[in-house]
């Protein structure tokens, strides 16, 4: 296991304490979230199932026996772990590196406490160094890159790529993002695009970072 890798899997452990008897647990995508998930597993007989933020996530839920469940059904969750392509001390986040970011967003936003886990180097001074994905309606891909232009950034389509919603990906390249809750409603606002990774709106409540030195809890 590389070093990232160990860090994300302490990250992960870090969060099975916010998972309670009977809980169904919102999960994020990614390898860090895989962590978390396999991790789960052990604790299968004691929680009530998982809502998944993507596919793969459910895939590899059903692997392990954890019931994956409709989130209507459910109705909100009390906690949703998930990992981050970035984040912030204030907890503000880009998401979407793996392209599910609209189910996260919508499972992050259905859930009471949002867990982000990551390794350390996910910690950033300031948004936008990763390319921010946005979702789009494959027949607004132009105008959204046109407006993304406008705001500073480089759009670049994610290739041969289709999100679990059947929309495209706009990686947007060196966009300032110096307030990242007005350039989220802005980037809302334009026609066409689903969602975009900034997650500040309804930013992490706790970010659990691992390193070479241990865990650390950021709330
Ligand atoms: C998935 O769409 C993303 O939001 C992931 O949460 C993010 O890319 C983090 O991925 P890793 O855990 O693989 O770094």
């Amino acid at each position: 296991m590389s070093d990232s890798d160990t860090y994300k899997k302490a990250a992960a452990e870090a969060a099975l304490e916010y998972v309670k008897d009977d809980m169904v647990v919102g999960i994020g995508t990614g390898s860090t979230a895989n962590h978390f998930i396999d991790l789960l597993a052990a604790m299968k007989g004691r929680i009530e199932g998982a809502v998944a933020s993507s596919e793969v996530s459910a895939e590899r839920l059903r692997g392990h026996g954890i019931p994956v469940l409709d989130l209507n059904a459910v109705g909100p969750l009390p906690l949703y772990v998930d990992g981050a392509d970035e984040a912030t001390e204030h907890l503000h986040l880009i998401k979407g590196g793996g392209g599910a970011l609209t189910r996260e967003k919508i499972v992050a936003a259905a859930s009471e406490q949002f867990v982000c886990i990551a390794d350390e180097t996910k910690l950033v001074g300031q948004l936008g160094a990763f390319p921010l994905p946005v979702e789009v309606i494959p027949m607004a891909r132009s105008h959204v890159g046109r407006q993304m232009l406008k705001l500073g950034g480089q759009p670049e389509l994610r290739p041969g790529f289709t999100t679990d919603n059947g929309n495209l990906i706009l990686d947007v390249f060196n966009l300032e993002i110096l307030n990242p809750v007005e350039m989220e409603k802005q980037i809302n606002q334009i026609a066409g695009v689903v969602t975009v990774g900034i997650f500040a709106q309804r930013p992490a409540d706790v970010l659990i970072l691992g390193g070479p030195k241990g865990v650390r809890v950021l709330s």
